[in-house]
């Protein structure tokens, strides 16, 4: 049998207002990625053959977006929002060329629609059926289109403002999800006009049409999840709730021993090997990846960084982009890495800031340690060799090398290369004066004696 094609158009033209924002709505993120973004990666994984998605006017960065997610998607402008049909009807010119067998609309600021609910939506149309529509039951039902049903199918939507009292104590509502039959799309959605309280072509509508030209609609009933749209920062705060909460559950099914999963934050693409242990209060911001039997301790936060087999990280640590840590690394707490590659056994244990740095394997960076890696105009690379060792609190100015094997004596400030296993001390040298402490007392007891004598 051969697979039935897909075109997913994702609604995205929305003006995002009650986000009290200058950015557009779908690019707020959720567990670290864009709403958008979380909606496309359901879309790919579901197994969309082509995605459309229609935007405002002005809406590049939303376009773009879209690109980065799903390369292939084309791009549709709504230039004036007239309803969620007229919307579909920006991408007609994408379900004409490529005759696909379903089409899937979905909303480009519902980020918790999973790729099995997608599949489930268009289901009923690979047995004959022309329509589908998610169907949920919210607490409070105000504001949403009410599915009226008969029997087993679904007979109209009526949008809150234009339902009579009746209508609008019906429980299920429309969820926004809807999958077309290809074959009867274009001759049910050039038939929606726009004569209702609000003068807007309303998707809707599609489902009276289709009843009248002898077609098939029915409901499919989804979680809340998978419809749950966001207007607002507060249900923006609350669908980071579900996606945090699906993450950890996803981390520990695969093995993670998270001892207080809900104090640890992570992001849609956070990457864990086997054996992995993360205590409580950690977050994990986007791109990090923590291979196998790696511990990250209480209150370390990661951006941007590869942790390798075996390494332990904080408590306390602070990795950000371009950190890349190899197997058995220590980064102790109160350290600070970024853009550093710190090969296989070596070790950071405390207070130090590695920046724009390579450390070779088994080095040993002593406390408080600093790359001093810009010099407010660029910045610099230090490079550290294999075996060394670095004095506790010394200031490595780059650009610099450390040698292979080579001692750096605590408290220097580096400013030229040191060459393999030799010994850098640059810090003033200490002076002893035996006895002087002694002679300071004495000067003062007399200073004293003289100044009481006067009153
Ligand atoms: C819509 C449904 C309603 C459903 C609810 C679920 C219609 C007529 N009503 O109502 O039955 O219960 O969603 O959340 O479809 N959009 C455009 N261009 C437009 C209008 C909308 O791209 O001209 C996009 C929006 O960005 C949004 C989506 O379509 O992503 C839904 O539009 P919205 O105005 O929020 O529809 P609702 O009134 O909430
Ligand atoms: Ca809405």
């Amino acid at each position: 049998m051969e697979a039935r094609s897909c075109l997913v158009i994702v609604l995205a033209a929305g003006e995002g207002t009650r986000m009290r924002s200058a950015r557009p709505k779908v690019l707020h993120a959720v567990a670290g990625q864009s709403l958008l973004g979380h909606v496309l990666a359901a879309v790919a994984n579901f197994g969309a053959t082509s995605i459309a998605i229609v935007v405002g006017p002005g809406q590049d960065a939303v376009a773009a977006e879209a690109k980065r997610f799903a390369p292939d998607t084309e791009c549709f402008v709504q230039n004036e929002r007239c309803g969620t049909a007229h919307a579909v009807l920006t991408a007609k010119s994408a379900i004409a060329a490529r005759k696909p067998d379903d089409i899937l609309v979905v909303y480009g600021d519902t980020p918790l629609v999973r790729p099995q609910t997608l599949a489930r939506l268009r289901a009923p149309l690979a047995a004959g059926d022309s329509l589908a529509v998610a169907a949920f039951r919210p607490a409070d039902p105000t504001g949403y289109g009410r599915l009226i049903v008969a029997g087993d199918r679904l007979i109209a939507i009526r949008e809150h403002l234009d339902a009579s009292a009746a209508e609008r104590e019906v429980e299920l509502c429309n969820g926004g999800i809807m999958a077309f039959a290809g074959k009867t799309a274009l001759a049910i959605l050039g038939r929606i006009g726009n004569q209702n309280r609000k003068g807007e072509y309303y998707l809707t509508d599609a489902v009276e049409i289709a009843r009248d030209m002898k077609f098939r609609a029915v409901a499919v009933e989804v979680e809340e999840d998978d419809v749950r749209g966001i207007n607002t920062k507060k249900e923006l705060a609350e669908a980071e709730a579900v996606a945090q909460q699906r993450l950890r559950q996803a981390a520990l099914d695969a093995g993670v021993t998270l001892i207080a999963p809900e104090t640890v934050f992570l992001s849609a693409d956070t990457t864990f090997g086997k054996d992995v242990v993360v205590e409580p209060y950690v977050v994990f911001g986007e791109k990090v990846s923590v291979e196998d039997g790696a511990v990250i301790h209480s209150f370390s936060h990661l951006v941007g960084a590869r942790v390798g087999k075996g390494a332990s990280v904080g408590p306390f640590a602070r990795l950000r982009p371009g950190a890349r840590l190899g197997e058995n690394v220590h980064i102790g707490n109160f350290v600070e890495v970024k853009e550093a590659t710190i090969e296989a056994g070596a070790k950071a244990n405390h207070l130090s800031y590695i920046g724009d740095a390579f450390v070779g394997a088994e080095a040993n960076i002593g406390a408080g340690t600093i790359t001093c890696n810009y010099d407010g105009i660029a910045k610099h690379r230090t490079a550290i060799g294999k075996s060394a060792f670095i004095g506790s609190n010394s200031a490595l100015v780059a650009p610099v090398q450390i040698g292979d094997g080579a001692y750096v004596g605590s408290g220097s400030v580096i400013t030229a290369d040191v060459p393999a296993e030799a010994l850098a001390l640059g810090r003033g040298r200490q002076v002893v004066k035996e006895g002087w402490a002694t002679r300071l007392r004495a000067l003062k007891s007399i200073g004293k004696r003289k100044a009481g004598s006067q009153d």
